[in-house]
């Protein structure tokens, strides 16, 4: 981990500082490793992490998948190329836009690869499946309102850099090292649900404060019985535990969608809860 500090600790000097003259052009035009970008310089993620981002992000044929600053276009190339996913690049310096395009041509892909001039702060990207990073932490953190805002299990991948206090659902290993961060967009569950149905409790109610992925709040059954309960969402999938009438550790699992959540109890098969929004 500290190799993986250091090494990110040298590239965000690097990427901050290090900037190369560009070269304008069109057909001719190649860029220089290292050039200056509009929030960060580019720099290719090497094909191996390319590939390492897209499978930790699990990309098919059915995804959207968005590069934020899409450099030369390898990442969207790539994602349409090997999983035949429709791939849009965002890309702000318009010679590196045109030049991925003419990479999409070449790698016969034009019909399913996009790459759009423009400022990722300012352009959509909320119909994304998948969102591809290699930015640097604090611009990562700009855009964690945008990204915790997209549709639940919006999967999130980014080369080297994290999200601050965002903690990864899982890390992207590489050559044997920590090289990214993977995250999936958490359902909003903050506040208080009504559950009905839940075993031995018809008069059930759930106080949520969340965090991220995490949650935690109070189980209240009738006016006064109450316990602390923590939890996790995977995307719109949350589950967690608490003691019943008996004393007993069950667990609820369910699937939330907008104001709703159905769920059940793992332990008692067949069982149905439904969870609404106060
Ligand atoms: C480190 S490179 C990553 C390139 C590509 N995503 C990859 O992984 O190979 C970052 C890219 O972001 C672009 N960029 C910087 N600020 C931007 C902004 N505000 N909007 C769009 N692109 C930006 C740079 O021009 C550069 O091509």
């Amino acid at each position: 981990m500290l190799r993986v500090r250091a090494a990110a600790s040298l590239l965000v000097i690097s990427m901050l500082s290090g900037c190369a003259t560009q070269h304008a052009g069109t057909e001719l035009y190649e860029p220089l490793i290292a050039q200056s970008g509009k929030d960060v310089m580019w720099m290719p993620t090497p094909n191996h992490l390319v590939s390492e981002m897209l499978e930790t992000a699990q990309v098919t044929s059915t995804d959207v998948v968005y590069d934020l600053g899409s450099g030369d276009g390898k990442i969207p190339i790539e994602a349409a190329k090997r999983y035949g996913a429709r791939a849009i690049g965002i890309e702000f310096n318009p010679d590196l836009a045109a030049l991925a395009r003419r990479h999409a041509q070449q790698a016969g892909v034009s019909d399913r690869v996009t790459f759009v001039t423009g400022d990722i702060f300012e352009e959509d990207f909320s119909n994304a499946t998948v969102v591809t990073l290699y930015l640097l932490t604090q611009l990562n953190i700009k855009l964690k309102p945008r990204l915790l805002d997209m549709k639940p299990g919006t999967r999130i991948v980014s080369n080297t850099f994290s999200m601050g206090s965002w903690e990864p659902d899982a890390k992207v290993l590489s050559e044997g090292e920590v090289s990214g961060y993977f995250w999936i967009v958490p359902a909003k569950v903050e506040g208080n649900w009504i559950l009905s149905d839940l075993p031995g409790w018809p008069d059930a109610q759930l106080k949520l404060t969340q965090k991220s992925q995490k949650f935690d709040g109070d189980l209240i059954v009738g006016q006064s019985l109450e316990q602390r309960i923590e939890g996790r969402l995977s995307g719109a999938q949350i589950s967690f535990n608490y003691l019943d009438r008996n004393g007993k550790s069950q667990t609820f699992t369910g699937v939330v969608s907008a104001h709703k959540i159905h769920g059940t109890i793992r332990q008692i098969p067949g069982s149905v809860v439904i969870a609404t929004k106060k």
